[in-house]
Protein backbone atom coordinates (compact mmCIF):
# COMPACT_ATOMS: atom_id res chain seq x y z
CA UNK A 1 0.00 0.00 0.00
CA UNK A 2 2.92 2.45 0.81
CA UNK A 3 4.65 1.54 -2.01
CA UNK A 4 1.88 2.37 -4.55
CA UNK A 5 1.26 5.68 -2.73
CA UNK A 6 5.08 6.07 -3.11
CA UNK A 7 4.98 5.53 -7.20
CA UNK A 8 1.83 7.57 -7.61
CA UNK A 9 3.22 10.14 -5.42
CA UNK A 10 6.38 10.38 -8.01
CA UNK A 11 3.98 10.12 -10.86
CA UNK A 12 2.48 13.06 -10.20
CA UNK A 13 5.26 15.19 -9.04
CA UNK A 14 6.67 13.80 -12.41
CA UNK A 15 3.73 16.02 -14.27
CA UNK A 16 4.36 18.55 -12.16
CA UNK A 17 6.93 20.73 -15.01
CA UNK A 18 3.87 20.21 -17.50
CA UNK A 19 1.14 21.84 -15.01
CA UNK A 20 3.70 24.73 -14.36
CA UNK A 21 4.42 25.01 -18.38
CA UNK A 22 0.87 24.92 -19.12
CA UNK A 23 -0.15 27.30 -15.99
CA UNK A 24 2.39 29.43 -17.37
CA UNK A 25 1.41 30.57 -20.61
CA UNK A 26 -1.73 32.27 -18.94
CA UNK A 27 -1.59 35.99 -17.71
CA UNK A 28 -3.01 36.32 -14.32
CA UNK A 29 -6.01 38.13 -14.49
CA UNK A 30 -5.91 41.53 -12.20
CA UNK A 31 -9.45 42.24 -10.03
CA UNK A 32 -10.15 45.30 -9.74
CA UNK A 33 -11.92 46.36 -5.63
CA UNK A 34 -14.92 46.50 -7.43
CA UNK A 35 -14.47 42.94 -8.56
CA UNK A 36 -13.48 41.90 -5.18
CA UNK A 37 -16.55 43.00 -3.59
CA UNK A 38 -18.80 42.17 -6.29
CA UNK A 39 -17.41 38.63 -5.81
CA UNK A 40 -18.71 38.82 -1.72
CA UNK A 41 -21.82 40.77 -2.56
CA UNK A 42 -25.25 39.65 -1.47
CA UNK A 43 -25.54 37.61 -4.58
CA UNK A 44 -22.38 36.35 -4.74
CA UNK A 45 -21.82 33.03 -6.20
CA UNK A 46 -19.34 30.50 -4.68
CA UNK A 47 -19.81 28.33 -7.77
CA UNK A 48 -18.42 31.58 -9.60
CA UNK A 49 -15.89 31.89 -7.27
CA UNK A 50 -14.52 28.42 -7.21
CA UNK A 51 -14.56 28.22 -10.81
CA UNK A 52 -12.18 31.25 -11.19
CA UNK A 53 -9.65 30.57 -8.23
CA UNK A 54 -9.39 26.49 -9.60
CA UNK A 55 -8.20 28.20 -12.60
CA UNK A 56 -6.76 31.73 -11.61
CA UNK A 57 -4.49 30.67 -8.29
CA UNK A 58 -2.47 27.82 -10.80
CA UNK A 59 -2.08 30.25 -13.16
CA UNK A 60 -0.37 32.98 -10.59
CA UNK A 61 1.26 30.26 -8.82
CA UNK A 62 3.08 28.87 -12.23
CA UNK A 63 4.27 32.20 -13.63
CA UNK A 64 6.14 32.55 -10.16
CA UNK A 65 7.35 29.21 -10.16
CA UNK A 66 9.00 30.03 -13.34
CA UNK A 67 10.94 32.70 -12.05
CA UNK A 68 11.79 30.61 -8.84
CA UNK A 69 13.51 28.60 -11.39
CA UNK A 70 16.03 31.18 -12.42
CA UNK A 71 17.01 32.31 -9.12
CA UNK A 72 21.10 31.95 -9.30
CA UNK A 73 21.76 28.21 -8.25
CA UNK A 74 23.44 28.95 -5.14
CA UNK A 75 20.27 30.61 -4.05
CA UNK A 76 17.72 27.93 -5.17
CA UNK A 77 19.65 24.99 -3.48
CA UNK A 78 19.71 26.59 0.03
CA UNK A 79 17.25 24.28 2.12
CA UNK A 80 14.74 26.93 2.91
CA UNK A 81 14.52 27.65 -0.88
CA UNK A 82 14.19 24.01 -1.47
CA UNK A 83 11.43 24.11 0.97
CA UNK A 84 9.75 26.89 -0.35
CA UNK A 85 9.79 25.42 -3.79
CA UNK A 86 8.14 22.29 -2.17
CA UNK A 87 5.22 24.34 -0.45
CA UNK A 88 4.35 25.71 -4.06
CA UNK A 89 4.35 22.94 -5.75
CA UNK A 90 2.15 20.51 -3.21
CA UNK A 91 -0.09 23.66 -3.16
CA UNK A 92 -0.78 23.91 -7.02
CA UNK A 93 -1.04 19.99 -7.02
CA UNK A 94 -3.93 20.39 -4.40
CA UNK A 95 -5.62 23.17 -6.18
CA UNK A 96 -5.17 20.80 -9.81
CA UNK A 97 -7.10 18.31 -7.97
CA UNK A 98 -10.27 20.44 -8.17
CA UNK A 99 -9.79 21.11 -12.22
CA UNK A 100 -12.12 18.07 -12.93
CA UNK A 101 -15.04 18.10 -9.76
CA UNK A 102 -18.29 18.96 -10.18
CA UNK A 103 -18.67 23.02 -9.09
CA UNK A 104 -22.54 21.92 -8.37
CA UNK A 105 -21.20 19.60 -5.47
CA UNK A 106 -22.23 21.42 -2.36
CA UNK A 107 -19.26 18.49 -1.07
CA UNK A 108 -16.76 19.79 -3.22
CA UNK A 109 -17.13 23.52 -2.57
CA UNK A 110 -17.04 22.61 0.93
CA UNK A 111 -13.52 20.55 0.51
CA UNK A 112 -12.15 23.44 -1.55
CA UNK A 113 -12.78 25.87 1.32
CA UNK A 114 -10.74 23.23 3.90
CA UNK A 115 -7.95 22.93 0.71
CA UNK A 116 -7.47 26.80 0.75
CA UNK A 117 -7.11 26.95 5.18
CA UNK A 118 -4.42 24.34 4.46
CA UNK A 119 -2.71 26.13 1.82
CA UNK A 120 -2.86 29.25 3.36
CA UNK A 121 -1.31 27.67 6.49
CA UNK A 122 1.34 25.87 4.75
CA UNK A 123 2.59 29.06 3.24
CA UNK A 124 2.28 31.18 6.88
CA UNK A 125 6.06 31.29 7.18
CA UNK A 126 7.25 31.74 3.59
CA UNK A 127 9.02 34.91 3.79
CA UNK A 128 11.06 34.06 7.13
CA UNK A 129 11.81 31.42 5.27
CA UNK A 130 12.88 33.14 2.15
CA UNK A 131 14.77 35.46 4.35
CA UNK A 132 16.91 32.42 5.93
CA UNK A 133 17.54 31.75 2.18
CA UNK A 134 18.94 34.78 1.51
CA UNK A 135 21.01 35.04 4.88
CA UNK A 136 22.56 31.73 3.84
CA UNK A 137 22.94 33.00 1.01
CA UNK A 138 25.11 36.13 1.82
CA UNK A 139 26.91 33.72 4.25
CA UNK A 140 28.51 31.60 1.98
CA UNK A 141 28.96 33.66 -0.96
CA UNK A 142 30.33 36.70 -2.05
CA UNK A 143 27.71 39.16 -3.41
CA UNK A 144 28.37 41.27 -6.80
CA UNK A 145 26.31 43.72 -7.70
CA UNK A 146 24.16 41.87 -10.82
CA UNK A 147 22.99 39.29 -8.32
CA UNK A 148 21.95 41.49 -5.87
CA UNK A 149 20.05 43.41 -8.31
CA UNK A 150 18.51 39.64 -9.68
CA UNK A 151 17.61 38.74 -5.80
CA UNK A 152 15.77 42.29 -5.17
CA UNK A 153 13.71 42.19 -8.70
CA UNK A 154 12.78 38.56 -7.88
CA UNK A 155 11.59 38.99 -4.55
CA UNK A 156 9.85 41.83 -5.24
CA UNK A 157 7.79 40.32 -7.99
CA UNK A 158 7.47 36.92 -4.86
CA UNK A 159 6.16 38.36 -2.15
CA UNK A 160 4.07 40.64 -4.25
CA UNK A 161 2.32 37.55 -6.03
CA UNK A 162 2.31 35.63 -2.41
CA UNK A 163 0.24 38.99 -1.41
CA UNK A 164 -1.96 38.98 -4.36
CA UNK A 165 -2.56 34.78 -3.62
CA UNK A 166 -3.38 35.10 -0.54
CA UNK A 167 -5.52 37.87 -1.27
CA UNK A 168 -7.93 35.66 -3.28
CA UNK A 169 -7.87 33.00 -0.58
CA UNK A 170 -8.52 34.95 2.00
CA UNK A 171 -11.44 36.56 0.47
CA UNK A 172 -12.75 33.29 -0.85
CA UNK A 173 -12.71 31.66 2.60
CA UNK A 174 -13.79 34.70 4.57
CA UNK A 175 -17.13 34.76 2.46
CA UNK A 176 -17.58 31.43 2.18
CA UNK A 177 -16.99 29.69 4.89
CA UNK A 178 -20.94 30.09 5.78
CA UNK A 179 -20.41 32.38 8.97
CA UNK A 180 -20.86 36.24 9.26
CA UNK A 181 -18.09 38.16 10.34
CA UNK A 182 -18.69 38.80 13.68
CA UNK A 183 -16.02 41.26 14.71
CA UNK A 184 -16.23 43.29 11.40
CA UNK A 185 -20.34 42.76 10.05
CA UNK A 186 -19.75 45.34 7.44
CA UNK A 187 -16.21 44.13 5.77
CA UNK A 188 -16.62 42.02 2.59
CA UNK A 189 -14.02 39.33 3.17
CA UNK A 190 -10.87 41.49 4.23
CA UNK A 191 -12.11 44.31 2.46
CA UNK A 192 -14.12 47.38 4.23
CA UNK A 193 -16.05 49.54 1.85
CA UNK A 194 -15.73 52.12 4.35
CA UNK A 195 -12.22 51.84 5.28
CA UNK A 196 -11.50 54.95 8.22
CA UNK A 197 -7.79 55.62 7.43
CA UNK A 198 -7.60 57.85 11.29
CA UNK A 199 -8.74 54.96 13.18
CA UNK A 200 -6.08 52.32 11.11
CA UNK A 201 -3.54 55.12 12.18
CA UNK A 202 -4.64 55.38 15.39
CA UNK A 203 -4.48 51.30 15.76
CA UNK A 204 -1.72 50.71 14.36
CA UNK A 205 -0.19 53.89 16.20
CA UNK A 206 -0.79 52.19 19.72
CA UNK A 207 0.62 48.88 18.46
CA UNK A 208 3.75 49.99 17.50
CA UNK A 209 3.74 52.56 20.66
CA UNK A 210 3.12 49.16 23.09
CA UNK A 211 6.29 47.16 21.61
CA UNK A 212 8.09 50.39 21.87
CA UNK A 213 7.36 51.24 25.88
CA UNK A 214 8.16 47.37 26.48
CA UNK A 215 10.99 47.52 24.16
CA UNK A 216 12.85 51.10 25.01
CA UNK A 217 10.64 51.96 28.56
CA UNK A 218 9.09 55.22 26.64
CA UNK A 219 8.06 56.16 23.32
CA UNK A 220 6.82 59.27 21.07
CA UNK A 221 3.44 60.67 20.69
CA UNK A 222 1.32 60.63 17.70
CA UNK A 223 -0.23 64.38 16.30
CA UNK A 224 -3.11 63.13 13.71
CA UNK A 225 -4.00 65.79 11.32
CA UNK A 226 -6.96 64.72 8.75
CA UNK A 227 -7.12 67.36 5.27
CA UNK A 228 -10.77 67.18 4.31
CA UNK A 229 -13.28 69.57 4.62
CA UNK A 230 -16.12 67.56 6.39
CA UNK A 231 -16.09 64.12 8.24
CA UNK A 232 -13.28 61.54 8.46
CA UNK A 233 -11.82 60.08 6.05
CA UNK A 234 -13.26 56.65 4.41
CA UNK A 235 -12.00 54.55 1.47
CA UNK A 236 -12.70 51.30 0.03
CA UNK A 237 -9.34 49.18 1.31
CA UNK A 238 -8.08 46.13 2.84
CA UNK A 239 -7.57 47.23 6.64
CA UNK A 240 -5.61 44.96 7.83
CA UNK A 241 -2.79 45.88 4.65
CA UNK A 242 -3.23 49.54 5.66
CA UNK A 243 -2.39 48.73 9.07
CA UNK A 244 0.43 46.33 7.85
CA UNK A 245 2.22 49.40 6.02
CA UNK A 246 1.60 52.02 8.72
CA UNK A 247 2.69 49.70 12.07
CA UNK A 248 6.37 49.60 10.23
CA UNK A 249 6.60 52.89 9.24
CA UNK A 250 5.51 53.56 13.30
CA UNK A 251 8.17 51.24 14.27
CA UNK A 252 10.86 52.67 12.31
CA UNK A 253 9.48 56.28 13.47
CA UNK A 254 9.82 55.63 16.72
CA UNK A 255 13.27 53.35 16.96
CA UNK A 256 14.73 56.02 15.11
CA UNK A 257 13.25 59.11 17.11
CA UNK A 258 14.34 57.43 20.73
CA UNK A 259 17.91 56.26 19.43
CA UNK A 260 18.51 59.96 18.19
CA UNK A 261 17.06 61.52 21.61
CA UNK A 262 19.17 59.17 23.91
CA UNK A 263 19.66 61.77 25.89
CA UNK A 264 17.26 63.89 26.09
CA UNK A 265 13.93 64.00 28.20
CA UNK A 266 11.39 64.76 25.44
CA UNK A 267 10.85 63.00 22.76
CA UNK A 268 9.41 65.25 19.45
CA UNK A 269 6.11 63.44 18.43
CA UNK A 270 4.98 61.13 15.76
CA UNK A 271 3.14 63.60 13.06
CA UNK A 272 0.55 61.76 10.75
CA UNK A 273 -1.09 63.90 7.78
CA UNK A 274 -3.56 61.92 6.31
CA UNK A 275 -5.02 63.75 3.13
CA UNK A 276 -7.52 62.86 0.50
CA UNK A 277 -7.68 64.36 -3.12
CA UNK A 278 -9.54 63.31 -6.79
CA UNK A 279 -7.17 60.93 -7.24
CA UNK A 280 -4.60 60.02 -4.34
CA UNK A 281 -5.25 59.68 -0.47
CA UNK A 282 -1.71 60.06 0.93
CA UNK A 283 -0.33 59.40 4.83
CA UNK A 284 2.53 61.21 5.75
CA UNK A 285 4.39 59.81 8.48
CA UNK A 286 6.82 62.27 10.08
CA UNK A 287 9.32 61.34 12.50
CA UNK A 288 12.26 63.85 13.89
CA UNK A 289 14.87 60.90 14.53
CA UNK A 290 17.94 62.54 12.48
CA UNK A 291 16.88 61.57 8.79
CA UNK A 292 18.99 58.67 6.58
CA UNK A 293 21.82 60.17 4.10
CA UNK A 294 20.25 60.67 0.28
CA UNK A 295 23.13 57.92 -0.78
CA UNK A 296 21.45 55.22 1.45
CA UNK A 297 16.99 55.37 0.53
CA UNK A 298 17.00 52.86 -1.88
CA UNK A 299 19.72 50.69 0.32
CA UNK A 300 16.47 50.84 2.93
CA UNK A 301 14.24 48.67 0.56
CA UNK A 302 16.90 46.27 -0.15
CA UNK A 303 16.12 42.47 1.50
CA UNK A 304 20.02 42.43 1.62
CA UNK A 305 20.35 44.94 3.65
CA UNK A 306 19.69 46.05 7.40
CA UNK A 307 21.15 48.14 10.29
CA UNK A 308 19.42 45.06 12.63
CA UNK A 309 20.62 42.03 13.74
CA UNK A 310 18.54 39.07 12.13
CA UNK A 311 16.55 37.46 14.27
CA UNK A 312 15.63 33.93 14.59
CA UNK A 313 12.93 32.51 12.95
CA UNK A 314 10.77 31.15 15.43
CA UNK A 315 11.06 35.49 16.21
CA UNK A 316 9.62 36.54 13.38
CA UNK A 317 6.03 35.93 14.33
CA UNK A 318 6.96 38.29 17.78
CA UNK A 319 7.72 41.11 15.95
CA UNK A 320 10.59 43.28 17.42
CA UNK A 321 11.00 46.77 16.62
CA UNK A 322 13.72 45.69 13.52
CA UNK A 323 13.65 42.63 12.25
CA UNK A 324 14.85 41.43 8.92
CA UNK A 325 14.99 44.63 7.15
CA UNK A 326 11.96 43.84 5.85
CA UNK A 327 9.24 46.36 7.07
CA UNK A 328 9.93 48.77 4.01
CA UNK A 329 10.23 46.69 1.35
CA UNK A 330 7.07 44.48 1.54
CA UNK A 331 5.27 47.63 2.82
CA UNK A 332 5.70 49.26 -0.33
CA UNK A 333 4.95 45.99 -1.91
CA UNK A 334 0.91 46.38 0.05
CA UNK A 335 0.95 49.90 -1.31
CA UNK A 336 1.78 49.02 -4.64
CA UNK A 337 -0.71 46.05 -4.95
CA UNK A 338 -3.63 48.32 -5.36
CA UNK A 339 -2.05 50.23 -7.75
CA UNK A 340 -0.14 53.07 -4.96
CA UNK A 341 3.73 53.51 -3.62
CA UNK A 342 5.37 54.05 -0.35
CA UNK A 343 8.44 56.77 -0.67
CA UNK A 344 10.46 58.55 1.82
CA UNK A 345 12.09 61.63 1.75
CA UNK A 346 14.61 61.88 4.41
CA UNK A 347 16.93 65.14 5.82
CA UNK A 348 19.78 63.87 7.31
CA UNK A 349 20.27 65.24 10.53
CA UNK A 350 16.82 66.24 10.72
CA UNK A 351 14.17 63.34 10.85
CA UNK A 352 12.20 61.38 7.88
CA UNK A 353 8.82 61.94 6.14
CA UNK A 354 7.80 58.69 4.70
CA UNK A 355 4.38 59.07 2.52
CA UNK A 356 1.69 56.34 1.56
CA UNK A 357 -0.09 56.80 -1.54
CA UNK A 358 -2.77 55.18 -1.88
CA UNK A 359 -5.79 55.65 -5.03
CA UNK A 360 -8.84 57.16 -3.96
CA UNK A 361 -11.01 55.63 -6.13
CA UNK A 362 -11.73 52.36 -5.57
CA UNK A 363 -12.04 52.45 -9.67
CA UNK A 364 -8.06 53.16 -9.84
CA UNK A 365 -7.54 50.79 -7.67
CA UNK A 366 -6.54 47.25 -9.42
CA UNK A 367 -4.20 44.70 -8.55
CA UNK A 368 -0.64 44.88 -9.48
CA UNK A 369 0.45 41.48 -10.61
CA UNK A 370 3.88 40.40 -11.94
CA UNK A 371 3.60 37.91 -15.20
CA UNK A 372 6.50 35.80 -16.61
CA UNK A 373 6.78 36.64 -20.16
CA UNK A 374 10.44 37.56 -22.37
CA UNK A 375 10.49 40.96 -20.45
CA UNK A 376 10.90 39.45 -17.26
CA UNK A 377 13.36 36.46 -18.86
CA UNK A 378 15.24 38.65 -19.78
CA UNK A 379 15.94 40.65 -16.20
CA UNK A 380 17.36 37.74 -14.87
CA UNK A 381 20.24 37.40 -17.89
CA UNK A 382 21.29 40.88 -17.34
CA UNK A 383 25.04 40.56 -16.96
CA UNK A 384 27.50 42.97 -15.12
CA UNK A 385 28.51 45.83 -17.86
CA UNK A 386 30.96 48.88 -17.45
CA UNK A 387 29.41 51.97 -15.68
CA UNK A 388 28.14 54.66 -18.10
CA UNK A 389 29.55 57.05 -15.48
CA UNK A 390 32.68 57.93 -15.02
CA UNK A 391 33.84 56.58 -11.31
CA UNK A 392 35.69 59.46 -9.20
CA UNK A 393 39.09 59.14 -8.84
CA UNK A 394 39.87 58.92 -4.92
CA UNK A 395 43.58 60.60 -5.44
CA UNK A 396 43.95 64.10 -5.88
CA UNK A 397 44.94 65.14 -9.33
CA UNK A 398 48.44 66.10 -10.14
CA UNK A 399 47.70 69.00 -12.86
CA UNK A 400 51.65 69.14 -13.46
CA UNK A 401 51.48 66.15 -15.47
CA UNK A 402 49.02 67.77 -18.31
CA UNK A 403 50.25 69.02 -20.89
CA UNK A 404 48.45 71.41 -22.97
CA UNK A 405 47.67 69.73 -26.26
CA UNK A 406 47.95 72.03 -29.51
N1 LIG B 1 12.18 56.80 9.93
C1 LIG B 1 13.43 56.35 9.87
N2 LIG B 1 14.47 57.11 10.34
C2 LIG B 1 15.74 56.66 10.26
N3 LIG B 1 16.11 55.47 9.72
C3 LIG B 1 15.13 54.69 9.23
C4 LIG B 1 13.74 55.09 9.26
N4 LIG B 1 13.02 54.12 8.68
C5 LIG B 1 13.89 53.18 8.31
N5 LIG B 1 15.15 53.48 8.64
C6 LIG B 1 16.37 52.70 8.40
O1 LIG B 1 16.03 51.80 7.38
C7 LIG B 1 16.35 50.47 7.76
C8 LIG B 1 15.40 49.51 7.09
O2 LIG B 1 14.09 49.64 7.63
P1 LIG B 1 13.10 48.40 7.61
O3 LIG B 1 11.86 48.78 8.31
O4 LIG B 1 12.95 47.95 6.20
O5 LIG B 1 13.89 47.27 8.38
P2 LIG B 1 14.21 47.15 9.94
O6 LIG B 1 13.44 48.19 10.68
O7 LIG B 1 15.70 47.16 10.08
O8 LIG B 1 13.67 45.70 10.29
P3 LIG B 1 12.10 45.21 10.25
O9 LIG B 1 11.30 46.39 9.83
O10 LIG B 1 12.06 44.09 9.29
O11 LIG B 1 11.77 44.79 11.63
C9 LIG B 1 16.28 50.48 9.27
O12 LIG B 1 17.09 49.48 9.84
C10 LIG B 1 16.79 51.88 9.60
O13 LIG B 1 18.21 51.90 9.63
MG1 LIG C 1 11.35 48.36 10.38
Amino acid sequence: MKFVRFIMKNAALASVPKHIEHFSKFSPSPLSMKQFLDFGSINACEKTSFVFLRQELPVRLSNIMKEINLLPDRLLTTPSVQMVQSWYIQSLMEILDFLDKNPDDYKVLGEFVDALVTIRNRHNDVVPTMAQGIIEYKEAFAQDLVTNQNIQYFLDRFYLSRISIRMLINQHTLIFDGSANPVHPNTIGSIDPHCQVGDVVQDAFHSAKMLCDQYYLRSPDLILQEMRASNYISMVYVPSHLYHMLFELFKNAMRATIETHENSNNLPPIQVMVSLGGEDMSIKVSDKGGGVPFRRIENLFSYMYSTAPAPQIGEYTRPPLAGFGYGLPISRLYAKYFQGDLQLYSMEGHGTDAVIYLKALSTDSIERLPVYNTTALKNYKVSQEADDWCIPSKEPLDLRNYKVAK
